[in-house]
């Protein structure tokens, strides 16, 4: 992996960790950020030691505290437009991994924070964090897919409660609403991550691949669509070694040892 001007990237055991690394700035999303973010998904989606991806913050006070204001102050519609662009590609790029993706949220987790946690597949977050869309307070909407992928986790109701008023909720609110999927002690954080991503790890890659795939495609779908895509990816895991090793293993009662093929 490149080095990055702000982004940290480690990879144990199968187990990628990026870290945005902008702690003096609560590790707020400028372009460059943005851009690198993009640039490092790339690698990662390509990078066959990387089983499980974890994205959390540098410092103990903020995942990510939003878009960078200081560069958006005097932007144009023209230039918030491109900023825009730049963040939907690189969140995009979050979901179309093939690697299961888990924002470990270790603190604020604001504005494009909260876009970017909403584009992994699972949230875990610290008791202490803090979550919200503050846009309108600043006299924008949420411009990083806030008003689409929150409202597809929390429906629109609580969606726009939570952009309209700008507040900030716990972590405890977050998952009670359903935008966070656990809620553990603050020095538990990364050992909980870690422990949902070695349990995924146990299972058949291909097989958790194909989940992540089928459940994104098919939320885009109407009903009778969705569930005939999942008759086809259903059937295509029946084609793999995978399939004949976790059953078989099943039936002599022992451990699989899955190949990824
Ligand atoms: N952009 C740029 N800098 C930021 C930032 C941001 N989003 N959030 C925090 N910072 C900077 C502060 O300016 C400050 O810098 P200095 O030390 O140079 O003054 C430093 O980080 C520490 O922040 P605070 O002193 O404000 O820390 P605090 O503990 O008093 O408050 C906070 C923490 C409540 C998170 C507060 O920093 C805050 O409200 N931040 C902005 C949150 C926000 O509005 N986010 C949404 C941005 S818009 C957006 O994201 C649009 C979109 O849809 C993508």
């Amino acid at each position: 992996m490149k080095s990055y001007n702000n982004l940290l990237f480690d990879v144990t055991d199968g187990i990628g960790t990026l870290t945005i690394n902008r702690p003096k700035s609560l590790n707020a999303l400028n372009s460059e950020t943005l851009a690198e973010i993009g640039e490092a998904l790339a690698e990662i989606k390509d990078n066959a030691d990387v089983k499980v991806l974890v994205i959390t913050g540098s410092g103990e006070k903020a995942f990510v505290a939003g878009a960078d204001i200081s560069q958006m102050v005097s932007m144009n519609s023209l230039g918030a437009a491109a900023l825009s662009e730049l963040a939907h590609n690189s969140f995009k790029t979050i979901e179309s991994l093939p690697q299961i993706t888990i924002a470990a949220v270790n603190g604020y987790c604001l504005g494009g924070g909260f876009e970017l946690a909403n584009s992994c597949d699972i949230r875990v977050a610290s008791s202490k964090a803090k979550f919200g869309q503050p846009e309108v307070g600043l006299g924008i909407v949420p411009g990083f897919g806030g008003t689409q992928r929150l409202t597809r986790l929390v429906g629109r109701g609580k969606a726009k409660e939570i952009i309209a008023t700008g507040a900030q909720i716990t972590a405890q609110e977050a998952q009670s609403i359903g935008a966070v999927e656990e809620v553990v002690e603050p020095d538990q954080l990364m050992d909980k991550a870690l422990e949902i991503a070695k349990a995924i790890m146990k299972n058949g890659p291909v097989a958790v691949r194909m989940a992540k795939y089928v459940i994104d495609k098919g939320a885009d779908l109407d009903l009778n669509t969705a569930i005939s895509f999942e008759t086809q990816m259903w059937a295509q895991t029946f084609a793999t070694k995978d399939q004949k090793e976790g059953m078989q293993a099943f039936l002599e009662k022992r451990h699989a040892k899955f190949s990824g093929e």
